[in-house]
């Protein structure tokens, strides 16, 4: 939800810090700040809005020599945007300033309690109240690093925070509870950051913090310590191999772009040493009994993908599956058998919903697989076993090659489930060899891709709402295309099984009301025609991605035997197996809604009221 970097050093760590926020503002853009050490106080620097109104508020300040700081980049969570609730947030006294990623949920009784003790509050946050609660712990305890541990013994919720004081300035501390934090080692400067972007141009030895841990960070060196007692903790930092370009815009005009661009190197990436003769290798699962059921659960895109995967799960894998929101998923008492199996994806392996569904299932004796992109992120560690989609960093707040490679890594598993429970090879190898045709096919048609989402966004930008439709694991693609539209250009957009529309949905269609089909060239196709006839008798405008037949197909391939509707916008995919298309209509909904944005004039890399990593429920 909210960004946080914090430097202690050699170098001044001012501008520093605001470099590092620059990074993780995909994390939060309501508003920042930073705070720094200053003439035996703490000065701290707050700004709403962009990153860009505190970096201008930065440059009229003199004399930026501090080594050690640290800064916050803030998706609001409890009270408004504003520059009182910007973070970094200090005690009464102005002894110290913390900055905060995450919820405290019991913030309104210990606010009460120091209230009642003559505490006076200038914001409404979560955060400002666990700061005085340290100031006053400090009256108390023997040391700043005893009072900090004390008042996060009583915090519950979420948190990931950093402190620093003005009776240590060379000191931060830095603890964490169900939302990430990390440290960056290098050779006389120590980092701790949200993300590894933020610090990558400097170190990639990385050290995870764990929940109930707290770490005590300073130029020289690092330690970490038990929360409970303060036992000192051993870890040896890990070597991260991520690189600058991976995390940099490289030429283009967004990040979504670059990702989406991306995406023939994401398929090979996945691929890569994970075929071999024919068989899927899947090593991470195979100490893990294929199990009786799968349960799949994941928000927004990831489900999006887990939902597209069902029918290959169970077509192909043979094992039944169900696919489920995590946030629906925790609250419902799910029953769960300990021979079924839940799958978790998440992009940023952070997601509070589902690493709390992730918990619940292992607290019933479920094994969990992840299904992650950020390596070492909390579901990643938390799993019993771990499937890494190896997309890169993914900084665009719209996710899109992370859906890519889940979609890839699933049907490895699908295949892999199938091969384990000795089920038809024919099958798989065809599968296998669309697989492998995807990343030719995509660096050959993105291009053409974009052309086409340009002219078609120009035409429908002035469209209130859309509708999506598809069939089979189409539907998903549909919700995915959706989800898109909604959250890059605000267009109202709705996803839905196409055959669902004469149910009701279709009341609504008329000329201003459009709809995005995906026909493709699968089983599904002869009835998704019908509902375009069915949109299309309603003067409803129509843009159907649909497949090219091959010259000279057989009579009985399925598009070329059918009368195929005059549709508004037919957006012509090349011909390939329906697996590989799939591959193809993903990128063709993304830069639909990328170049829908851009024509808008939205902010594509972040979406009003969104955040990249949703650590909050
Ligand atoms: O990191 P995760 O994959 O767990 O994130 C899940 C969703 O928050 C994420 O996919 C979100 O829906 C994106 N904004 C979609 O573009």
């Amino acid at each position: 939800m909210c960004g946080i970097i914090g430097y202690s050093g050699h170098r001044p760590a001012v501008p520093l810090v605001l470099e590092g926020l620059r990074r993780l503002e995909y994390r939060g853009y309501d508003s920042s700040g930073l705070a720094y050490a200053q003439a035996g106080g703490l000065r701290v620097i707050r700004a709403p809005g962009k990153l860009g109104a505190l970096e201008d508020r930065v440059a009229s300040e003199p004399n930026l020599l501090a080594t050690t700081g640290m800064g916050h980049t803030r998706w609001a969570t409890h009270g408004l945007p504003v520059e009182r609730n910007a973070h970094p947030h200090m005690d009464e006294g102005r002894t110290l300033a913390l900055v905060h990623n995450g919820i405290i949920e019991n913030f309104q009784e210990i606010r009460s309690e120091l209230a009642a003790g003559g505490c006076r509050f200038q914001s409404d946050t979560d955060t400002e109240a666990l700061a005085c609660l340290i100031a006053r712990e400090r009256r108390s305890a023997p040391s700043l690093l005893e009072a900090f541990a004390r008042a996060l013994r009583r915090a519950r919720g979420a948190y990931a925070v950093v402190m620093m004081a003005a009776e240590e300035p060379d000191t931060m501390y830095a603890a964490r509870l169900s939302a990430p934090l990390l440290l960056g080692v290098g050779a006389g400067e120590c980092f701790v950051a949200s993300d590894i972007p933020a610090f990558l141009p400097y170190t990639r030895e990385v050290v995870f913090l764990e929940d109930g841990e707290v770490a005590r960070i300073h130029g020289s060196g690092w330690e970490l310590l038990r929360l409970d007692d303060l036992a000192p903790l051993v870890r040896m930092p890990q070597h991260i191999a991520w690189d600058m370009q991976a995390a940099a815009k490289d030429g283009y005009k967004h990040f979504m772009l670059k990702e989406i661009m991306e995406q023939p190197r994401v398929v090979a990436d996945c691929l890569s040493g994970r075929v071999a003769g024919g068989r899927v290798l899947l090593p991470e699962l195979d100490n893990l009994p294929v199990p009786a059921r799968l349960r799949v659960v994941a928000c927004g895109t990831s489900y999006n993908a887990g939902l597209w995967a069902r029918h290959l799960l169970e077509g192909q894998g043979g094992v039944p599956a169900d696919v489920e929101i995590a946030s629906e998923f925790r609250y419902r008492r799910p029953l769960l058998e300990p021979e079924e199996c839940v799958l978790v994806i998440s992009q940023s392996g952070e997601t509070a919903d589902t690493l709390a569904a992730l918990r619940l299932a292992r607290s019933r004796g479920c094994r969990v697989i992840g299904l992650c992109n950020v390596v070492g992120s909390s579901i990643a560690r938390e799993a019993d076993a771990v499937l890494y989609t190896q997309a890169g960093p993914e900084i665009s707040v719209a996710s899109t090659k992370a859906m890519c490679s889940q979609m890839a890594l699933l049907v490895l598993l699908a295949i892999y489930y199938g091969q384990r429970r000795g089920l038809a090879g024919t099958e798989s190898s065809a599968l296998l060899d669309a697989l492998h045709a995807v990343p030719v096919m995509l660096r050959e048609n993105l291009p053409s891709l974009r052309e086409t989402a340009a002219r078609l966004a120009r035409r429908f930008a002035g469209a209130r709402s859309f509708f999506y439709l598809g069939r089979g694991p189409a539907y998903a693609l549909a919700q995915e295309g959706a989800l898109k539209l909604k959250e890059l250009s605000y267009i109202h957009a709705e996803g839905y099984a196409a055959g669902e529309m004469k149910h009701g949905p279709i009341a609504l269609v008329d000329p201003d009301f459009p709809s995005f089909v995906l026909a493709l060239d699968d089983p599904f196709l002869p009835k998704v025609l019908s509902n375009i006839e069915q949109v299309q008798a309603r003067q409803g405008k129509v843009i159907a991605l649909m497949q090219r037949r091959p010259p000279g197909a057989p009579a009985d391939a399925p598009v070329g035997a059918l009368p195929s509707p005059e549709v508004d916008e037919p957006w012509y995919l090349p011909a390939a197996h329906p697996l590989t298309a799939a591959f193809l209509a993903l990128p063709a909904l993304q830069l639909f809604s990328y170049e829908m944005a851009d024509y808008l004039g939205k902010d594509v890399d972040q979406p009003r009221n969104l955040a990249k990593s949703v650590t909050v429920e």
